[in-house]
């Protein structure tokens, strides 16, 4: 039997946290969001919930969603490679859908670029369907977002989809 996935420290991201993500960052992105990106989302945007996800005091994960009124968008999803593959991208994720849900979401999109099968794959698991396409969304290669959206999150559908996630995590 495969061994039980090891579960991260999820906590919700502050500003002394910023050093450590945008280390993550760089590391996961071609274009890095810049430290004042970030700290305008934790200090001044009223509707962004951001989270980190540690092992020990190592930031290794994070993510960050706004909620506006019945729809939420996420708007970052990070692992550092060295832990990928290991079940932490899930665990960000069910945190960020379970802080749609308790803040009244009851829909949650998400742009990916085309080529980013991992994270569709990931996204793919937890509900989300691709529902349009946004040409040349990325400046920084010209590629293309896939947009993808799941949902009725209140359902009965979705519930016993990620009740069943969750409970293979534990
Ligand atoms: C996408 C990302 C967050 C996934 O995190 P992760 O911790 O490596 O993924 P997990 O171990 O939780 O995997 C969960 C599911 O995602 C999918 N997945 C993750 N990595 C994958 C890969 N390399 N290839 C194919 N599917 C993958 C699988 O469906 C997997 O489920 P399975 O193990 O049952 O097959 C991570 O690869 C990452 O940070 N990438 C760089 C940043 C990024 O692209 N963020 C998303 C922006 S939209």
């Amino acid at each position: 039997m495969k061994a039980p996935p090891r579960l991260l420290e999820i906590l919700p991201m502050k500003t002394e946290h910023i050093s450590a993500v945008l280390h993550v960052e760089s590391l996961c992105f071609p274009t890095p969001w810049p430290r004042n990106a970030f700290l305008n989302e934790l200090t001044e945007n009223k509707l962004a919930h951001y989270f980190v996800g540690r092992l020990g005091e190592e930031v290794v994960a994070y993510g960050g969603l706004w909620v506006i009124l019945e729809d939420a968008h996420i708007t970052t999803v990070a692992v550092v490679p060295e832990h990928q593959r290991k079940r932490f991208g899930e665990q960000l994720l069910i945190r960020l859908v379970d802080e749609a849900i308790e803040r009244g979401a009851r829909w949650i999109t998400l742009e990916v670029r085309e080529s980013n099968t991992a994270a569709q794959n990931l996204y793919k698991k937890y509900g989300f369907t691709v529902v349009s396409t946004r040409r040349g969304y990325y400046s920084d290669n010209d590629e293309s977002a896939l947009v993808m959206w799941a949902g009725n999150l209140k359902g009965s559908i979705y519930q016993n989809r990620l009740n069943a996630l969750k409970e293979s995590l534990c």
